[in-house]
């Protein structure tokens, strides 16, 4: 009985962000006050992490990723997210426009990350 009820509510209210309102998202983060938002918390982050990794779960677009990499240009950077469309997106503005190809993007459920199961795209 669970079981079902959970597959309808997956149906209808799917885990991540799917293509296109990932495309949606994306445009409205690539203004001002998203963008200042990810600076603000990339400088925070300067406070407790200056070397090591850090893993973004859930990381949509990659601009948090972005906005770490300008302050903290040394850190390990990773991206997770359930969303094709918005791997997709952190692909284009890490790794082409940005030229951050060092940044791991992975394609899975945070769930999925203790088992291993992620894809590298
Ligand atoms: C509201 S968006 C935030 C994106 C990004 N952190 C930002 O601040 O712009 C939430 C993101 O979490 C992702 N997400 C939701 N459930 C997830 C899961 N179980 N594992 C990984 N990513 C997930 C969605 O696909 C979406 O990209």
């Amino acid at each position: 009985m669970i079981d079902i009820r959970r597959k309808i509510i997956k149906k209808i209210h799917p885990e991540g962000i799917p293509a296109p309102i990932s495309n949606i998202y994306n445009i409205i983060t690539r203004t001002g006050i998203f963008q200042e938002h990810y600076a603000l918390v990339a400088t925070e982050l300067k406070k407790y992490c200056r070397k090591g990794k850090i893993v973004d779960i859930g990381t949509g677009p990659g601009w948090l990723l972005l906005a770490i990499r300008r302050v903290l240009p040394n850190l390990r950077l990773s991206g997770v997210d359930i969303s094709p469309g918005m791997i997709n997106k952190a692909k284009y503005n890490l790794h082409k426009k940005n030229n951050c190809k060092d940044i791991e993007l992975l394609l899975g459920s945070v769930t999925d990350l203790l088992g291993g199961r992620c894809l590298t795209l």
